[in-house]
């Protein structure tokens, strides 16, 4: 293949997914991910057990990408993986693959920011955003909304002062005795219950932020105060709970999206990340899209959670501006844009 038609192969592997992709000039042709069910026994993502099943997952997952696509590994031309931000442990089995990859077979290696990633997940499909748009992006580790200037041009102009969109899920399906994630599963039980059953309190965080650390602690006594009365409380409203849970929390997102959206005077809204996943926030938009004349990007299911495609389609474009990286490259626990 030729330079204007690049073949990348990404490697996603900053959390609990082991993913690998392939793209051929912007399409993608293989996106295997390899969930790691053993950090459900414990409530949440064990660090060392995850590096040491990425370790484990890698090679298969190359293999069976490039199977998938027909392609041999000597007609890739970059390979592009997630330097940051997750956890350094599990980037680190990640960035040295990519780099004894690049190496061996003399390709060009493309350093990718994780959460640009999830924002350019919007450029896999046909229909694209126009630049400028804003991006909520809602994942386990973070909660912003992104002013999206170009593909690698992006400004964070809210985000969250403590805990994220997902952790307040995850947390609050904790304290539900549901497994990790608990975010999916809240969704679930959601679909069937009343969203107005039960208030809780929407915090009031200045500008563009969020906040919700104290949310959690809200449904933490809410709960507590309730089994004092009914010790089977939490069985007996598991639906109600879980929908009024997820539509606080739609309208604590919701409320500052509106608010950017007004303030920058952009009607080109994407969300990204795991939590976009959530079929009441998808609604939600779609109604806010018809209210508003918002244009409004939702990403495929597959493509909401951590998934190399979306790595893909970042090193796509860096490839075309010869964005490049050298061997010294290190994982970045935290990174910025
Ligand atoms: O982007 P992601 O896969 O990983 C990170 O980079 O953090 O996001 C994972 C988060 C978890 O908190 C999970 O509970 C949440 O996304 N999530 C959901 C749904 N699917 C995944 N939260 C609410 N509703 C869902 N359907
Ligand atoms: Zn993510």
């Amino acid at each position: 293949m030729n330079n204007s038609t690049p073949v990348i192969l990404a490697i996603e592997s900053s959390c609990d997914e082991t993913s690998v992709a392939i793209s051929v000039n912007s399409k993608i042709t293989a996106n295997v991910i390899a969930n790691q069910t053993i950090h459900e026994n414990y409530g949440g993502v064990i660090p060392e057990l995850a590096s040491r099943v990425h370790q484990q997952n890698i090679v298969p997952a190359i293999s069976e990408a490039l199977r998938i696509s027909n392609i041999d590994k000597t007609a890739i031309d970059g390979v592009a993986f997630t330097q940051g931000p997750g956890l350094l442990g599990s980037l680190l089995v990640g960035v040295s693959f990519a780099k004894s990859f690049a190496l061996a077979l003399n390709k060009s290696l493309i350093s990718v920011n994780h959460m640009q990633a999830h924002i350019l997940s919007h450029f896999i499909a046909e229909d694209k955003p126009q630049f400028p748009f804003l991006c909520l992006t809602v994942s386990g580790g973070h909660t912003q909304i992104v002013l999206v200037k170009n593909y690698f041009d992006m400004e964070i102009i809210g985000e969250t002062l403590d805990d994220a969109a997902g952790e307040a899920f995850d947390k609050t399906a904790k304290i539900l005795n549901l497994p990790y994630p608990g975010g999916p599963l809240i969704d679930k039980y959601a679909k069937l219950g009343n969203p107005k059953a039960f208030r809780f309190p929407i915090p009031q965080i200045p500008e563009l932020n969020y906040s919700f650390s104290g949310f959690k602690t809200a449904i933490l006594y809410f709960l507590r105060d309730q089994i004092k009365i009914n010790p089977a409380f939490i069985e007996e409203n598991i639906n109600d709970i879980c929908a009024s849970v997820q539509e606080s929390i739609i309208q604590i997102l919701l409320t500052k999206l509106k608010k950017a959206a007004t303030q920058y005077g952009i009607k080109e809204i994407a969300i990204a990340g795991g939590v976009s996943a959530n079929s009441g926030l998808r609604q939600s938009l779609k109604e806010l899209e018809k209210q508003l004349g918002w244009k409004v990007f939702i990403p495929d299911f597959q493509y909401c959670t951590d998934n190399a495609a979306m790595i893909a389609i970042a090193g796509h474009y860096k490839y075309l501006l010869k964005d490049f990286v050298g061997q010294d490259v290190a994982p970045m626990a935290r990174m910025n844009f």
